[in-house]
This record gives structure tokens, sequence and C-alpha cells, in this order.
């Protein structure tokens, strides 16, 4: 075989091979050109020497196991390289299929993450052993990147676990599981607590299936449960597409339905077949735009931000160790619990020590759940519980290196509480307020050192949210925007990083679309439309409904602040059509929102949406308004996009990857888009038909959607949104 082959042929004197998974031009192994060239021969290999042969260890001499396909080629693809991508995951495929058919044992030796292109080729083996490995990660999260498992994954996982569970445990979410996790869903056959073990294991499968006793058919591959032709599973099948309906939202996703047809019709035709329909609708789902959408966002966009793009360099690390927890509300409690799961010790202040135990108490629910789940043991529950210290005293925080705060959204109250710690935390310590609509600058006015403080934005509940909005203040330091951004890195969530100014990057842009949605109320479209147009563009929250939970008297105050400010420094202030709906809502209806008991939908007893108020149509619905549907999804996603883009111009975002990232998993944009540029990039005709499109609109339905001058000339000069 030629030196550059990315896999080591290793024979013992008892005839086992180890196949070594070892890529000597990266740091983990992927399915590139050098790896496909590999498989090839040596699948040749193992069919020529077959006699030779007693068993063969599939494993990896990396940290991980295998990477999967390679994105930086598959973004590269066209509609034009369709038969290419084709030929090329076919050839893998065929290799992987000589060697499962050898007629000898075959085992899977998992000493790290399998994700992707990893499972499949553990899946290509009669028995999978997992290493109990910290963090590892086993399953197919292709449908997350647009894709679907084209090396066998899904032919594969419908024989081996029945097409329900492949599609439901595997294919359809991509779930990830720690080994321990994939055993129990019958991902991988057992797991070994060291490498030692895992090898041994792996020889005591093939000492005990020699040539002769083979209890695995893997010609033939019987579906467990049945295919859809059958009884019992026909009953079934008419779920599956609402199913799907419920995970997108009727949203443009084509890999979950692409996904669902390779399933079922590779179900129904013999493995072989199955294999070249699993190819034809993957090369039709990574020839396309919404793949290298979601790559785009996900995989490279999110590399980008974790790994310090926005990071000042040559600042040295300093781990937090013990961090202030100002407030113990809804915000404070759970910024508690995420700082001190990840080992930092946390001090949580509020008026006193009863309002602190109960934020306390948070963590205390979140951890329960968890026990009883079976995501964390009493031992890890007790340890991190010890390190929340609740406390009504001042003098309490002697130590801490950094501070969040938390407390009421009001100015003078920061100011107070930033004054009663400032001298009995550490002299250096890093100063940060969790204000959503403050500006920064004005809060740092506050403090004796403005160079230590920074805004460090979380979003609700703090928990489940992976994302963290840095604001950078005019008299913030290089350091401190290190130390924050470290620290988000230290709990394990991703930092965007942005200037100041009104509601930052998040909150303005999510602003944009709430007040599209009302401004077509107030045109007087009818309300669930509104609402299914939000849904049907890809939008986890429909938008008024998203309204109500902010409640409609919040973004009145910022309005009223923000053009009191603007005008106050001589600018000119436009309304926007949503305004008269909002404050006739909240003055002659009296419904600010969920919170209120009564908003644009009306609530029962219990806090629970019971429809949309009939009040709406009575006095905003003109039966005679017919706006087509496309436009009003269009509207919600050019607003976002567009004020996107003049975050950039006014040096409010100033990274692309900051832009898309933020806003998928700050504010809900919707995935397949790939972020709020990266919608720009991808729409139809690129930039131009963006461009055009947007004047469309303008023309239609307002100034506000004329297109900045930066995107013009962008369009114009033929570039699109990239960093670098
Ligand atoms: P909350 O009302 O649930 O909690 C505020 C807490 O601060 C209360 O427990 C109160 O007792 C405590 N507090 C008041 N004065 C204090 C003092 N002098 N010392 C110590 N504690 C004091 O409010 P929530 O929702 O947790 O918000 C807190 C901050 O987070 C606000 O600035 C808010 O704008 C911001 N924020 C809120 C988000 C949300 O979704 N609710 C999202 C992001 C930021």
């Amino acid at each position: 075989m030629s030196e550059s082959t990315t896999i080591r042929w290793e024979q013992d004197g008892t005839g086992v091979v180890t196949l070594v998974l070892d890529d000597p031009a990266q740091s983990a192994n992927t399915m590139n050109q050098a790896f496909r060239t590999s498989v090839a021969a040596v699948a040749e290999r193992a069919e020529a020497e077959k006699d030779g042969i007693r068993g063969i260890i599939v494993t990896s001499a990396k940290k991980t196991f295998f990477a999967g396909g390679d994105l930086k080629d598959m973004i590269k693809l066209g509609p034009d390289d369709a038969r290419q991508a084709f030929d090329a995951g076919l050839a893998v495929k065929r290799a992987l299929r000589t060697i499962e058919t050898l007629g000898k044992p075959v085992v899977a030796a998992i000493n790290g993450a399998a994700l992707g292109g990893g499972y499949e080729i553990a899946l290509a083996c009669h028995h999978r052993i997992a290493l109990d490995a910290p963090g590892s990660k086993i399953g197919l999260p292709e449908v997350t990147l647009g894709l679907l498992p084209a090396g066998g994954g899904v032919t594969r996982t419908v024989r081996l676990l029945g097409i329900s569970d492949a599609l439901l445990k595997v294919l359809l979410q991509g779930t990830q599981y720690s080994p321990r996790r994939a055993l129990e869903n019958g991902l991988v056959h057992e797991v070994a607590a060291s490498t030692e073990e895992m090898l041994d294991r792996a020889r005591a499968f093939i000492d005990a299936h020699p040539e002769s006793s083979q209890p695995w058919d893997v010609k033939g591959y019987k579906i467990p449960g049945g295919t859809p032709s059958s009884p019992r599973f026909a009953a079934n099948l008419p779920a599956f597409p609402a199913n799907l309906k419920k995970q997108t939202g009727g949203a443009p996703y084509p890999a979950p339905r692409n996904i669902l047809a390779a399933a079922v019709e590779g179900s129904q035709v013999d493995f072989e077949t199955a294999q070249v329909i699993e190819a034809r609708y993957f090369t039709e789902l990574v020839t396309g735009q919404t793949a290298k959408n979601m790559i785009q966002a996900f995989f490279f966009d999110l590399q980008a931000v974790n790994s310090g793009a926005s990071r000042p360099q040559g600042i040295e690390k300093r781990p937090v160790r013990k961090v202030a927890v100002l407030g113990a509300g809804m915000m404070g409690a759970g910024i508690a619990y995420s700082c001190a799961r990840a080992g930092i010790d946390v001090v949580l202040k509020d008026v006193t020590a009863e309002a602190a135990a109960k934020g306390k108490a948070y963590s205390e629910k979140l951890l329960a759940k968890a026990v009883s789940r079976g995501r964390t043991t009493e031992a890890d529950r007790d340890a991190l519980l010890a390190r929340i210290t609740p406390t009504g005293q001042v003098a309490d925080l002697a130590g801490c290196d950094a501070v969040i705060e938390a407390v009421f959204e009001d100015t003078a109250l920061k100011h107070k509480v930033f004054q009663e710690i400032q001298d009995v935390v550490e002299p250096d310590a890093l100063l940060c307020s969790n204000t959503s609509t403050l500006p920064i600058t004005a809060l740092a006015h506050g403090v004796t050192r403005p160079l230590d403080f920074i805004g460090l934005h979380f979003f609700s509940p703090v928990d489940k949210m992976p994302l963290v909005e840095i604001i950078r203040g005019e008299k913030t330091g290089d350091e401190a925007l290190a130390r924050a951004f470290d620290l988000v890195r230290q709990i394990r969530k991703t930092p965007i990083v942005v200037n100041d100014s009104r509601g930052f990057f998040t909150s303005r842009v999510i602003g944009q679309f709430i007040n599209e949605g009302v401004a077509m109320v107030a045109e007087g479209v009818e309300p669930a439309s509104v609402e299914q147009a939000a849904a049907q563009a890809g939008y986890p929250a429909k938008v008024l409904s998203l309204m109500d939970e902010l409640t409609l008297t919040l973004p009145r105050r910022i309005r009223d602040e923000t053009r009191r400010a603007t005008e106050e420094a001589g600018g000119s202030w436009t309304p926007h059509p949503a305004d008269t709906v909002i404050d006739r809502m909240v003055d002659d209806f009296g419904r600010p929102g969920r919170s209120g008991g009564a908003g644009f939908y009306d609530y029962a007893d219990d806090g629970s949406r019971a429809g949309l108020w009939p009040g709406l149509r009575e006095h905003f619905t003109k039966p005679d308004v017919d706006v087509p549907f496309t436009d009003l999804k269009e509207r919600m996603l050019f607003s976002e996009a567009l004020d996107s883009v003049r975050c950039l111009e006014e040096n409010v975002l100033t990274t692309v990857a900051d832009a898309n990232i933020g806003s998928i998993m700050g504010i809900g944009f919707p995935a397949w888009t790939g972020g709020v540029l990266q919608y720009i990039n991808g729409y139809e005709g690129g930039l131009p038909g963006f461009v055009a499109r947007a004047r469309e609109l303008a023309a239609s339905y307002g100034e506000r959607f004329t297109p900045p001058a930066s995107l013009v000339a962008k369009a114009e000069r033929g570039e699109t949104y990239h960093d670098g």
C-alpha cells in the first residue's frame, strides 16, 4: 500500500488483523480522499488474504475514533458536482460492505467519539465495543448539518434497530449519545472501562466466533419490527409525516424529509439497492443550499466563535475560581447553577439570605430532575450544591475574582450594588452586568474601574441557552474582554462579542422581527396567518406569542427611551407601523402580555395559552387585505438580516460568525438559513438577488427594507459575507 495510507494494517500471529485509523496528515481522521483510497485498498487486501485472517478489529490511534465527513470539501460541492459526490460515497460504501461480508468477525473498538462517518464505520462491523471515555459521543448528527448519513448509516440503522427506532432515536434528531446511553439505546453492544479491556473483549469476540458459527446475517439483514409493507408496521406509517411536520414546523429543512424517504424506500429493497437510494438522497442534500448554510454556521462559524476569533490575542488565561452573582432572581439563579456546574465556587447574593436561598433552590430543583433521569449522580449533585453559598451579606463576597450582576433592570440600583461590593471582592475582579437593555458605557460610570467593566448578556433559561453576548463598553479594556470571553468558555457556553449600542445586537435585531409581525397585524393581516408565516419561515417561536412572553410594555419602554435619546442627540425619529397596535393593546384593551394574563393571546387560569384573542380580528383585521404568504415570511427574515447589516456598518458587530451564531443560538433566527448574514449569501441569486428583493419589499411595505449602502456595494463587488 502507498505511504499516505490513513489506515494501518497490523496483523498478529493468530490471524487477527487490527485496522488502525490514523491519518498522518491530520489530528483527526476524516472521510477525505486519502481515506477513500485507503479503505478501498484495505478491503481489497482483506479479500485477497482472507484465508489467513481469523477476525478484524477496527480502532483508531487518534483521540477520537473517526471525525466523519470532510466538511471543507463538502461545502464546496455545487449541483455540477452531483455525480462525483455520488460516486465517491458509493466507493466507500462498497469497501465497507466488502469487509462486512468477508465472512470473518469484525469488531469496532470505539476508543473515542464516533459521530457521523465514524459511527458508520462502526456500524459496518458486527460488534461494537465503546470505551467509556469522558466526553465521548456516538451517533449520526448529519441531520443537524442538513445532511443524511450516507456511508451506510441510514441503511444499517434501519436494519439493526428497525425503522421506528432508527428514525426516532438516531436519524431524525441526530442525537449524540454518551457511550453508556449508546449502550442503553442499542447503538453499541458493550462498554469497556479501559483501552486494554476494550481490545481484550474485541479479541474475545473473535475467539468466540469462528468462521463456521457466525451469528449475524449481514447479507440480507432482517428488519426488526418489519418493513412498511408488513401489516404491523403499516399501522404506524402515517405517524411519520406528522412527526416530520412537527420537527420542521413546515420550514424548508430538506434533510429530515430525505432521511425519512431513504429509510422507508430503502427498507423495501435489498441492501445494495438501499445504499444507492441513500446515496441519491444524500447527493441531493449535499449539493443544495440548506446544507451549505448549516455547515457554514454549525461547523465553521461555531468553531470560529468558540475558538476565540473575537478574543484579544496575547492575554494569558486565568480561570475564574470564585464568582459573585448579585441578584438571585430568575437570571441570577440560572447563572449560579451554570457556574457551579463548571466547577466554579459561587457566592449568590440577594437582599436577604432567604431570597438568596430561594435562588439556590432553583439548582436543587434542576439537579433533582437530573438525578431522577439518570443524567447525574447524587455525589455530583451534592458537590455542585456545595459550591453555591447563598448570602445576604456583602462581606461574604471576599475573595471573588469575578462578579456577575443580575439585579432588577434599574441603572441606579445597579450602580448601588456595584458600589457596595467593589472594595470587598478581589481588587482586580472582573465586573460584569447581565443587563438586557441598559447601555454598558453608561453603567460603567457607576464603578471605580470601568476598564474591568463589561456586559455579559445571558439568555433565559440560562441552564439551557448556549449563548452569551459579551458587550464591550467604550472604556472596557482588552484584558476584561479576554477574561469575560474565557469565563463564558469556562462555563461551556458560546460567546459572541459586540460593541455597546442600544439593545446590543441580539435584542435590537429580535426587536425588528417582533415589530414586523405586529406591523402585519396593523395592516389588517389575519393574526393566525402572521403566526403561521413565522412557523413556516422556521422560527421556533411564533411572533405574536413571543411578544406576549416578553410583554408588550418592555419594547414600548425601550422604544420611548430610544426616541428620547435619539431626539436629544438631535437625530430624527421614524415611528414604526407596529407602534399603534402595541399602544392600543396596552392602553385601550389592557392586554400587556402573558404575565399580565392577556395579550395577543388569551390565557387560561393556569397560565396556558388559550388561542389568539378574538378581539384582534374585530379591531385590526381587514378582510380585503391580501398580503402574499411569501411576503409575510420574507419580511420577518429580511427585517432581521437587514438590521444585522446595519449592525456591521455601525461596528456593533465585528465578525460575520458572531452575527450568524448569535442570531441562531440567541434569538431563534431559523437554523436552515445558517444565520442572518448567511441567509443573505444563500438567498436565490446571491447578494444581488437579495438586494433586488429588499428593494421590492421596500416599495411595497416601507423604507425599512431599503438595503443599506454597504450591502449594495458588496453585491456590486460580487462579494459575500465571510470573515477573513
Ligand atoms: P428578577 O426580578 O427575577 O431578579 C432580580 C433579583 O435581584 C431579585 O431576586 C431581587 O431580590 C434581587 N435584588 C434586588 N436588589 C438587590 C440588591 N441590592 N442586592 C442583591 N440582589 C438584589 O429579574 P431577572 O429576570 O433575573 O433579571 C435580572 C437582570 O437580568 C435584569 O437586569 C434583566 O434585565 C436581565 N436579563 C433578564 C433576562 C430575562 O429573560 N428575564 C434575560 C437577560 C438579562
